[in-house]
């Protein structure tokens, strides 16, 4: 108590001499300069899906812009479980066999190298109620998308003596999913159309399905980049900006997420000049689309002396940004974020934020605002490039990033309920 009194006469003080953010003039970011970083990172080295040689190659990258800016610069190294998918082949037996589109659920265990073949046994949603009097021992559970995670549906499958299990669609296309951990036996997905054909046929007769599931499930170490700027008079107190800086496979992910980690990278080269009470951590996350694994490691061992979390996740495409936070969660640096956005003249909407990275910084207790401005029709696909990040776009975050530092940074008394050591 005597500490945090001090600690605001200095400050008191020390506002009376130096002006206070929005006073100081807010440093331009520049679109060329961030949409040069959705360059590099999405057009140069491409896809960077974490534990691969791209992830480390964008790690190298970032952490060099970060020490051009004058920043203390560290890798957060961490474990996570590693997915990948090699090859996927499900066809329903029969002369010809007739092939069926399918891709593995994250996590999935693989197959025998050479497949395998087994009955078709349908089993409606894959809850314990369900398999009553089916007999899947043996055979392939056929199971139908809802109410239930994957996981759950395909470890029920699994405790019946189940070799395989198919998920399929409640609507159009093969959905991708993720089972969080590693699967018993080999989990895939297919179309709602195919799999209400499967259940038709099974109805009707029997039916043989061959799987071939060749999939990678082990343990690997990744990073996150962590740049950090002293604070001039409470350098304990920590404003981390992030975003993830991996994509899925396949996709070279211009707009997820190069695009918030130009624009976090072009908030710290302007903000670099600028000095500010408490400390400024640039975070460039690893490993998000696989769960958020960077962002939860460095939030759990790192949450010390962290008072706000500002999260940037495709940022390039969309003319309005919007700004939130999750459902039931702390909403004063949304409320700090929305009157800096106001006063700077960006247009913001409020919204209620998805899953991202600022979701592990509120799972421990820390105040976040998540920037975006919605799903691009090249979402997870491999037409991500930079042709459809907009540059402008990238500089209107970074300037609404700066805005917020400047404000959060400047620890003006009442602002954020301070607790440094967490
Ligand atoms: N960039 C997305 C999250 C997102 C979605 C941001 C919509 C803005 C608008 C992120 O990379 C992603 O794909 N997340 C997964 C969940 C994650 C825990 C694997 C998702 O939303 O399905
Ligand atoms: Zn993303």
């Amino acid at each position: 108590m005597r500490v945090a009194r001090f600690a605001l006469t200095v400050l008191v003080a020390a506002t009376l001499v130096a002006p206070t953010a929005p006073a100081r003039a807010q440093p331009a970011p520049s679109a060329e300069a961030a949409f040069a970083h959705v360059q590099h990172l999405a057009g140069v080295i491409g896809p960077r899906v974490a534990g691969t040689p791209a992830d480390r190659a964008a790690q190298e990258y970032l952490a060099g812009q970060l020490r051009q800016y004058g920043y203390a610069v560290e890798l957060h190294t961490f474990q996570f479980p590693f997915f990948e998918t090699r090859r996927v082949e499900v066809a329903q037996a029969g002369t010809p066999p007739r092939a069926i589109a399918a891709a593995a659920l994250f996590y999935s265990a693989a197959t025998p190298a050479g497949g395998l073949e087994a009955d078709v046994v349908p089993v409606g949603l894959g809850q314990p109620a369900d398999f009553e009097g089916r007999r899947v021992a043996g055979a392939i559970a056929l199971i139908e998308r809802g109410v239930i995670t994957f996981r759950e549906k395909v470890a029920n499958a699994a405790s019946r003596g189940a070799v395989a299990a198919v998920v399929y669609n409640t609507g159009p296309g093969v959905i991708s999913g993720t089972l969080g951990a590693r699967s018993e036996i080999p989990a895939v997905a297919i179309s709602q159309d195919d799999g209400r054909r499967l259940v038709e046929a099974a109805q009707a007769g029997r039916v043989r399905l061959r799987l071939l599931v060749d999939t990678v499930v082990e343990t690997r170490t990744s990073a996150n980049v962590v740049g950090t700027k002293r604070g001039t008079t409470r350098p304990e107190e920590i404003i981390v900006v992030g975003g993830h800086f991996d994509s899925v496979a396949g996709a070279p992910g211009a707009n997820d997420n190069a695009s918030g980690t130009a624009a976090a990278l072009e908030a710290a080269r302007v903000l670099a000049g600028v000095p500010m009470a408490r400390s400024l951590q640039v975070v460039l996350f690893a490993a998000e689309e696989l769960g958020l694994y960077g962002s939860a490691a460095f939030a759990s061992e790192r949450r010390a002396g962290i008072v706000g979390m500002i999260n940037l996740d495709m940022v390039g495409w969309g003319e309005r940004l919007m700004i939130g936070a999750s459902p039931g969660r702390d909403e004063s640096v949304v409320n700090v974020a929305e009157q800096v956005a106001q006063r700077l003249g960006i247009p913001v909407t409020r919204f209620r934020a998805g899953a991202s990275d600022h979701a592990s910084f509120e799972r421990q207790g820390v105040p976040v605002v998540f920037l975006h401005r919605g799903v691009d029709p090249y979402y997870h696909q491999p037409g991500d490039v930079p042709a459809n990040v907009t540059p402008r776009h990238l500089a209107e975050a970074a300037r609404l990033v700066v805005g917020i530092v400047m404000e959060l940074a400047a620890a003006r008394a009442g602002l954020l309920p301070v607790r440094p050591g967490g």
